[in-house]
């Protein structure tokens, strides 16, 4: 079956205009969305100079409606000149959606995303209003940047039957690992490194199952972290003073309960709109960029320390590498928004969990680092370095393990990790010119099926920017770019598997392919018509056992865009072979790696 899509004419000041439609290929939530039992709209929202200004309001489930899936639908509108803007979604204390925008252009783009929220169920059935806040930080100042974003969020709900194991079965409790601020009517993220990424959290005393969900994305100095240099070498090429940030392209991400590791993640390298090529990803955003991944780890094996009545600490910490440490790990810059949540399913028949033989194998990460500075001696007997090459390789293994026992039997819980990270750099023209081949992957296996998951995210990305070192945004310029890259994943989902969504594992894979080539004038944000070319191709496909009849067993879409324009978009529900990202083409002048 094929699954048509109608472009969207939006009607506005009296005017008809034909939005450019923005998209992420990403599998829908369901097979089927049109026909809701019921829905409404949660808020509508002009996002202008929002800075500090998010939309607080309160959610409440619909009367008179019986349901079981709830899905969030987030369609946002904008025109004029603006950047990419990162947005967090929160029920009270605990964020549920962080995404981020397309950049828009004069005449207009919008677009909209489904997520499934059911994981947060326990929270979204609460009669008591629930304080719901979008934030979106944005900024208009008169003639240069003039897009506001208007975003408005339906949830829709549908009666479905989970007809697989023990049903629907959401998390009895969801605790935020945040800055708990939703009172103040503000949002919750912990902003790393200034802040402590700490909370003391009270388990109930009888949790069977616990799994920590966590959301992390560097900011700022952090953006582009996966291109980041040791801090010793920031000032390898004084000419470009300012270009390079420090603290090593390897990132971290870890869970501490009461002091000790409990798991760790490695990210995903998320591109945003407006991310090394702005002209790259329009009219498709990068992997992820409206649905930004979160990670979870199975803390289960914890639960005999975290059962006993008594509050425990809950640490998020982001950790770079550092040559000059013994165990490799150092600081990280500013700054990277974190937050999170512990999913805590309870025994009903049981007052106690019963848990014993706590073990945890956990050594440091190993690295290894080989840099390589070319160097020029000039006429007059001094030296310039003209480009600095690196590869980076990392890898960690941790497993941690204990027994519980409930109803007189015992089974063995255990949350095992193995990374493997490789960052080759080469860097020429004083860094203007950069290329960049990275892989991350590994694997993980949890408490709750037997089922071994496993990621692996290449990427490969050169770009060469012509800038004036001054003002380099907002001065003319230009960026060609060349980004390969795939993100494939294979295993269970835990949060929507132990909820029953899901009944088994699913495999995505999903690659782009974007060569683009940008100009601007006065501002980054805007490219030149007429200069600017792009080429770009995206395939995504997916496999799933979902918990319900109407969800998705598999999906493909695939889509081919040239300079702001769709030329080929076909999806459906099936799977596609998707090619292997590649190493780029050579282009002259371009450092090889
Ligand atoms: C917080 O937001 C709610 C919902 O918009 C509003 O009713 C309340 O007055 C706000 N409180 C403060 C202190 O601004
Ligand atoms: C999501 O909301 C937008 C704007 O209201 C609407 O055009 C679109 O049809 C909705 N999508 C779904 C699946 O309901
Ligand atoms: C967004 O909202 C603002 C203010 O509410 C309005 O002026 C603007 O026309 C809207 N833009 C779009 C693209 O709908
Ligand atoms: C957690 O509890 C400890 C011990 O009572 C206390 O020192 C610490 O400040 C608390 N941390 C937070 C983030 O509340
Ligand atoms: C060359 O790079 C090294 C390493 O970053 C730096 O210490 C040195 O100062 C640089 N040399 C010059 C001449 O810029
Ligand atoms: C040596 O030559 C280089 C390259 O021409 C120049 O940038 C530098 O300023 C010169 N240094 C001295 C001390 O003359
Ligand atoms: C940018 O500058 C070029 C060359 O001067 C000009 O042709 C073009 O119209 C300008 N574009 C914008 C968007 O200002
Ligand atoms: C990637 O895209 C570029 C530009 O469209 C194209 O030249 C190149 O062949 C593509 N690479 C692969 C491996 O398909
Ligand atoms: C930088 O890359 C551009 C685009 O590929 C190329 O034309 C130029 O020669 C490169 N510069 C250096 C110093 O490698
Ligand atoms: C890095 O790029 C420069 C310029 O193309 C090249 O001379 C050098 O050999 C490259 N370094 C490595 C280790 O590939």
């Amino acid at each position: 079956m094929k699954v048509s899509h109608i472009g969207a004419l939006l009607l506005f000041a009296g005017r008809a205009h034909a939005l450019l439609e923005v998209i992420q290929a990403a599998a829908p939530p369901r097979l089927d969305l049109s026909t809701p039992t019921c829905k409404q709209q949660v808020f509508t929202h002009g996002f202008g100079n929002s800075y500090g200004a998010p939309y607080v309001g309160y959610y409440t489930p619909p009367h008179d409606c019986a349901y079981t899936t709830t899905i969030f639908n987030l369609s946002v509108v904008s025109s004029g000149r603006q950047y990419d803007r990162l947005a967090t979604l929160w029920l009270g204390d605990v964020e549920v959606w962080r995404t981020s925008t397309a950049m828009p252009t004069q005449t207009g783009i919008h677009w909209s995303f489904q997520k499934d929220m059911t994981i947060w169920d326990t929270i979204l059935r609460s009669q008591d209003p629930t304080k719901i806040i979008f934030e979106l930080n944005n900024v208009i100042d008169g003639d240069r940047y003039t897009g506001f974003f208007n975003a408005t969020l339906e949830a829709l709900y549908f009666d479905d039957v989970y007809d697989h194991g023990a049903g629907l079965h959401p998390a009895e409790h969801i605790y935020a690992i945040s800055t708990q601020s939703s009172s103040s009517n503000t949002t919750s993220l912990f902003s790393l490194p200034e802040d402590s990424g700490t909370v003391n959290l009270t388990l109930p005393r009888n949790a069977k199952t616990a799994v920590v969900s966590i959301m992390a994305s560097g900011n700022a100095a952090e953006e582009f972290w996966f291109t980041n240099v040791p801090t010793e070498y920031i000032n390898t090429f004084p000419e470009n003073e300012g270009w390079l940030y420090g603290y090593s392209p390897f990132r971290e991400v870890q869970l501490l309960i009461d002091d000790q590791l409990a798991g760790v993640s490695w990210p995903f390298p998320i591109l945003f709109t407006g991310g090394v090529d702005p002209g790259a990803w329009r009219p498709i955003v990068g992997i992820d960029a409206y649905e930004l991944p979160s990670f979870e780890v199975d803390v289960t094996p914890w639960l005999g320390l975290l059962t006993d009545g008594e509050s425990h600490t809950f640490e998020l910490r982001v950790v770079g590498w550092d040559s000059s440490t013994e165990d490799g790990i150092g600081p990280v810059g500013d700054n990277w928004w974190v937050s999170g949540s512990v999913f805590v399913w309870v025994d009903e028949a049981s007052e106690q969990t019963v848990v014993g033989d706590f073990q945890s194998e956990i050594s440091s990460p190993v690295f290894d680092f080989q840099p390589t500075l070319g160097t020029h001696v000039n006429e007059n007997g001094t030296a310039t370095n003209t480009s600095f090459y690196y590869a980076l390789t990392a890898s960690r293994s941790l497993t941690v393990s204990s027994m519980i026992t409930s109803g007189g039997e015992s089974r063995l819980v255990s949350w095992s990790q193995d990374l493997s990270y490789s960052n080759i750099q080469n860097m020429t023209d004083f860094a203007f010119n950069q290329s960049l081949a990275m892989i991350s992957s590994g694997r993980h296996s949890n408490s709750a099926s037997d089922i071994v998951s496993s990621y692996t995210y290449p990427m490969n990305l050169f770009s060469a920017y012509k800038v004036q070192s001054e003002g380099a945004t907002t001065n003319p310029g230009s960026v060609l770019c060349l980004v390969d890259r795939s993100k494939l994943t294979d295993g269970i989902a835990l949060l929507p598997f132990l909820t029953g969504i899901l009944a088994g594992p699913e495999t995505l894979s999903t690659r782009q392919n974007v060569t683009s080539n940008y100009h601007w004038n006065s501002t980054i944000v805007e490219g030149t018509a007429g200069l600017d070319t792009m080429d770009g191709e995206t395939w995504f496909s997916s496999s799933s056992s979902p918990g319900i009849d109407q969800g998705v067993r598999r999906y493909h879409r695939y889509a081919r865009e040239k300079n702001d324009a769709i030329e080929v978009d076909e999806e459906g529900w099936s799977t596609i072979q998707v090619p292997p990202t590649e190493p780029l083409p050579v282009v002259e002048g371009e450092p090889h790696v």
